[in-house]
């Protein structure tokens, strides 16, 4: 896996053990950042109302708090419910959600293809024959695959917790709702910026978006077309588009103005679109300040995986920061690292309490260092977390 786009999406899906190892709006967002100034609640009630005028990022308190897949620590993973909560729990920004097409070209949020991992269809008899094996990204995959199914098939499956036994909780809503479409999202996003009389933000990824270019089902338009469709194609519009493939962010500032967002995975894994187009490059050379000042380019900020900020020793602990918070602030892109959660497994070493997989560590202690690096914001399952620690953070 070290040269596959999906090191990362591997690491953030498998379940843990315990023990185991709009363009210029984005710039006022990195100079906070990188000043060190951080929004504090007078900066929060300031963002409400820019919001309301259309100031786009600028409007966000930093660090920002994105609810990853909702509030995927609450909930099953990319579903209204988790989505809901997201909000109700305080994130500034939904990650609703990762986008991959359907046999009839319709856009549903799911992470991957792959649906047996969050969805009853291995319990419909109906769909037993679509189970197949797939080289997804350079690699051996078994299971139902979104685009083998109409959105109409999809709409009977229900979704499941992906990882129970590290929330063996989440498991109390399995089957409790179905997968959302794109467009659904999008409407949901006015409906509750209309209840809540505050902007709601999302932020949708494009998954897998070469493979899913190469069987006819291109994703970049699709997005496009439905943003425009819904008046949520411009600059200032509440809508953040990120992926890990930087040619899918490449196309997508052509057909739109939303911010844009590159995901950066190991520093030795190569975006799947750089594999399939021999470009030698891995992400340890698109964090260089050259590789930065290129992605500078075309998109407005970068979302680095954790450990890209502040790299962990064999031991699995926290030693000391890099430059990129620095580096990615010089040529002006924000950061929104992935992805902070609370149970042990997923913590750094220092930060875990016992040994329990489902039991929580000090994650406030670990939001407050990486809050520390300067980033603008922080992708985590656990929103409410995130938002008292910001709270600690601001006040401290
Ligand atoms: O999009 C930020 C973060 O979600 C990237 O990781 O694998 O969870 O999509 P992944
Ligand atoms: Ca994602």
């Amino acid at each position: 896996m070290g040269t596959q786009g999906t090191q990362g999406t591997q690491e953030s899906n498998q379940q843990a053990s315990a023990g185991g190892t709009g363009r210029r709006a984005l710039l006022g967002a990195a100079v906070l950042g990188a000043t060190g100034t951080v929004l504090g609640l007078s900066g929060t009630a300031r963002a409400a109302d820019s919001s309301r005028s259309g100031k786009g990022l600028k409007s966000l308190p930093v660090p920002t708090i994105i609810g990853h897949r909702g509030a995927s620590g609450y909930r099953p993973e990319h579903t209204f419910g988790s989505y809901q909560l997201a909000l109700d729990l305080g994130a500034d920004i939904v990650e609703a959600g990762d986008l991959v097409p359907t046999k009839d070209g319709h856009l549903v949020c799911r992470h991957e293809p792959e649906i047996g991992g969050t969805t009853d269809v291995a319990d419909h008899p109906e769909f037993a024959g679509r189970k197949t094996t797939k080289v997804l990204d350079g690699v051996s995959t078994t299971g139902w695959f979104t685009e083998d199914f109409t959105l109409a098939e999809l709409k009977t499956l229900r979704a499941i917790e992906r990882i129970p036994a590290n929330r063996p909780h989440n498991t109390l809503y399995n089957g409790r709702w179905e997968i959302p479409t794109f467009e659904e999202v999008l409407k949901w996003q006015d409906e509750q910026t209309r209840k809540r009389g505050k902007q709601v933000w999302i932020y949708p990824e494009t998954k897998h978006p070469t493979y899913f270019r190469k069987l006819g089902l291109g994703l970049e338009e699709r997005v496009a077309k439905l943003l425009h469709k819904h008046g949520k194609d411009r600059k200032n519009s509440p809508v953040i588009v990120q992926s890990f493939e930087p040619s899918s962010i490449q196309r997508l500032n052509k057909l739109v103005d939303n911010p844009l967002v590159v995901l950066l995975s190991g520093a030795t894994s190569r975006p799947w679109d750089f594999v399939e187009a021999g470009d030698p490059r891995t992400v340890a050379d698109l964090v260089t300040r050259a590789g930065l000042r290129e992605i500078a380019g075309y998109a407005q900020g970068i979302g680095p995986t954790l450990d890209l900020v502040i790299p962990k020793d064999a031991a699995g602990n926290l030693t000391t920061p890099t430059t990129l918070v620095k580096d990615a602030h010089a040529v002006g892109l924000v950061l929104h690292p992935y992805t902070m959660r609370n149970e042990n497994p997923f913590l750094p070493t220092s930060f875990r309490k016992g040994t329990d997989a489902d039991a929580y560590g000090d994650s406030f202690g670990a939001f407050r260092t990486y809050f520390a690096t300067g980033i603008d914001g922080v992708f985590t399952d656990n929103p409410d977390t995130g938002v008292l620690a910001r709270a600690d953070f601001v006040n401290a």
